[in-house]
């Protein structure tokens, strides 16, 4: 890798200004900002002196005029930040944000003369950017045709992707190199070399539209935004902030998953009250619609009836499941419901369902139902009764509601991730706040980091989830698919997986099952973290299994977590300390290989004897041949040792370990 002898060296020969440069807290990585003689704006990266990113341009080309081409520096101001705040749930209690500012403010020496700044914030994990452009005169509004923001990588690393514009990101990630990516998605994650590892993505996605990435040239990233359908990528009003645009670099895989930077960029928490936000794991009405044995549908194999959910109930208030979901309760499930959203009702229930005596005998027994929002992609139908819906809820003490949007175009019209899905998407988190809702959002823009400002927003999908693993034509999610996500998927935020399918029989081929052990489902509820999340399958399936232990006592909110060991697309562990408890809780899991761990236990209270209690794949387990056996058994265990896990071929093991 090249060595930063000078910033002219970054930047293209004609380049010639003093740089203007800010520098993480620990000083090892730093962003140079400059300008080229022909008024062109550029940024590049490096991390103790290496160049991780050559000089990149900058700017938005708007309709009205071009920001970054004729620029001329206003004023640079320095500044530090250094502050631990309190997520209201999360992978820990508190979160340092601490990092150095440059805000180069500037002006377009063009007839339109529009003032605008860039912002740097760099912190030691990492760098975040974004464009601010303030009140005017001379222009209060602006159309973004095109934002020219690159990453210009210093290496032909490797990068795992999924395309841009595959249905709701529910697609397998491919490892390739830099420079033959296609157009993706982000987060992006690239091994740049054998110690550096990067993330883009981008923070705090409010009202602008999803940024995804192509090749320019060579290993050149360029940023294209997703469009409107009439081609524009964002309308905005004056003052107005793009979205953070962010790197996370870490020298392992293990601290990408580690890295807080893309919280730290979102603003605080905007809700006065958060008592009524409560991270839970439950269990629902949905793995037999999945799985065909019930519908969505009215009719007699309807899954929502109130029979069916009060045995539900039963089971989750027997086995301390905080919520039931359940799915085909409201009219407009009856004909092609993808297609015919805006049939669907959000306040009438089918005659079969009677929610008010089921959220009564949900409150007798401690449980909340959990509400179900499709709207099959008819977003303005959705809003249109937006309102009512959550009030309904509110008044039924349903406090979470899962929503969804099964079709390729929202309002027949524009994609998810264009600017009209995220002033959607907010609308819906910022209406179910009001209603003291929270929210789990099923084909969704990809998450930034929104839950930082809105706790409410608990989880989304936006993954290749666990109902692949009912219908799938390839068989179900692929070993190495859930050794990749929390690598990439992941690092976006929360993500509703929903693991803990125990029963695999399907006579139909191609015999489409989970393609891993029951040890790794459990292992993947502590993994694949989400502060609601559903133990997803039928509740007949969870009888007399003593493996279920794990995902009943699992908690989904956290005081500190820990990555022992990390290799993308391979193997990994993690290990989180409950919140509320001494107790850790450890997930390991690897893909088709077989992989033993000798974890160091280092994370554990010094001179205290715990007891570990391990769910591992048991005697002959393969996730091909012999997915069932789950082996548990319970071990003393001390900060000092170790504990072995055998990971099965296509395995996983999960541990718990308290205080003696
Ligand atoms: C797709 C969601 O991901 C799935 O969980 C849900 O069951 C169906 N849509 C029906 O809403
Ligand atoms: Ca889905």
């Amino acid at each position: 890798m090249a060595i930063l002898a000078a910033m002219s060296s970054l930047l293209p020969s004609c380049v010639k200004s003093e740089a203007m440069t800010v520098t993480s807290p620990d000083g090892r990585i730093a962003v140079d900002f400059k300008i080229a003689p022909d008024g062109g704006i550029y940024y590049a990266v490096s991390r103790d002196g290496e160049v991780l990113v050559d000089s990149s341009r900058l700017g938005l080309r708007c309709r009205e005029t071009e920001i970054g081409r004729a620029a001329k520096v206003r004023s640079v101001r320095h500044s530090t930040f250094d502050e631990t705040w309190q997520p209201v749930w999360g992978e820990e209690s508190s979160i340092r944000n601490h990092y150095n500012e440059m805000r180069v403010d500037l002006r377009e020496d063009d007839d339109c003369g529009t003032l605008y700044s860039l912002v740097f914030r760099v912190f030691d994990d990492g760098v975040g950017f974004r464009y601010e452009i303030p009140q005017q005169d001379a222009i209060d509004s602006l159309t973004i045709m095109d934002e020219l923001t690159e990453f210009a990588l210093a290496e032909d690393g490797v990068a795992w992707s999924i395309p841009w514009d595959h249905e709701y990101y529910e697609h397998l990630y491919e490892p390739s190199l830099i420079s033959r990516l296609d157009t993706v998605c982000s987060p992006l994650t690239i091994k740049l070399t054998d110690s550096c590892y990067m993330a883009i993505h981008e923070a705090a996605l409010t009202d602008y539209a999803a940024m995804n990435l192509r090749v320019a040239d060579g290993t050149r990233l360029t940023s294209y935004l997703t469009p409107w359908s009439s081609g524009e990528k964002v309308f905005t009003a004056c003052p107005f902030c793009s979205p953070w645009r962010t790197m996370i670099v870490a020298v392992n895989p293990g601290d990408l998953i580690l890295s807080r930077l893309m919280l730290n960029l979102n603003e605080p928490c905007a809700l006065a009250e958060t008592d009524w936000i409560q991270p839970q794991r439950y269990i629902g009405i949905w793995w037999a619609m999945h799985r065909k044995t019930h519908t969505w549908a009215s009719g007699p194999q309807h899954g929502a009836t109130t029979e069916n959910t009060k045995r539900y109930i039963d089971f989750a208030a027997a086995h301390g499941y905080g919520g039931v979901l359940v799915e085909g309760w409201n009219e407009g499930w009856d004909g092609d419901w993808s297609a015919e959203g805006d049939k669907f009702s959000f306040t009438k229930s089918y005659p079969d369902f009677d929610i008010e005596e089921i959220t009564r005998y949900a409150a007798e027994k401690g449980v909340r139902l959990i509400g179900h929002h499709e709207t099959g992609g008819a977003a303005t139908n959705y809003e249109n009764q937006m309102d009512s819906a959550f009030a309904l809820c509110h008044r039924l003490g349903i406090n979470s509601v899962k929503t969804g949007y099964v079709n390729m175009l929202l309002d027949g019209k524009e994609l998810h991730s264009s600017q009209y899905g995220v002033r959607h998407y907010r609308k819906v988190i910022e209406t179910a706040a009001r209603n003291h809702v929270m929210i789990d959002n099923h084909e969704p823009v990809m998450p930034t980091g929104l839950q930082r400002t809105y706790p409410n927003l608990m989880t989304q999908e936006g993954v290749r989830g666990c109902e692949y693993d009912a219908w799938s034509p390839d068989g179900g999610n692929p070993p190495e698919h859930t050794v990749t996500i929390p690598f990439t998927r992941c690092l976006a935020g929360p993500v509703d997986y929903t693991p803990g399918i125990f029963n695999y029989d399907n006579p139909v081929p191609p015999y489409t099952r989970p393609q891993c052990t029951i040890a790794k489902q459990l292992a993947l509820a502590l993994v694949l973290y989400s502060p609601l999340q559903m133990s997803a399958d039928m509740i007949e399936n969870y009888e007399n299994r003593p493996e279920l232990e794990f995902l009943t006592r699992c908690p989904t909110n956290w005081e500190k977590t820990v990555v022992p060991e990390a290799r993308i697309g391979e193997f990994l562990t993690i290990a989180r300390k409950d919140i509320d408890s001494d107790d850790w809780y450890i997930g390991s899991i690897t893909n088709a290989n077989a992989h033993q761990v000798k974890l160091n236990l280092d994370f554990l209270d010094p001179d205290t004897e715990y007891v570990a209690k391990v769910f591992a794949d048991g005697n002959g387990a393969d996730y091909r041949t012999n997915p069932y056996p789950v082996e548990i058994s319970e071990k003393p265990v001390t900060a000092g040792g170790t504990l072995a896990l055998n990971l099965a071929q296509g395995g996983g093991a999960a541990v718990i370990i308290s205080k003696k």
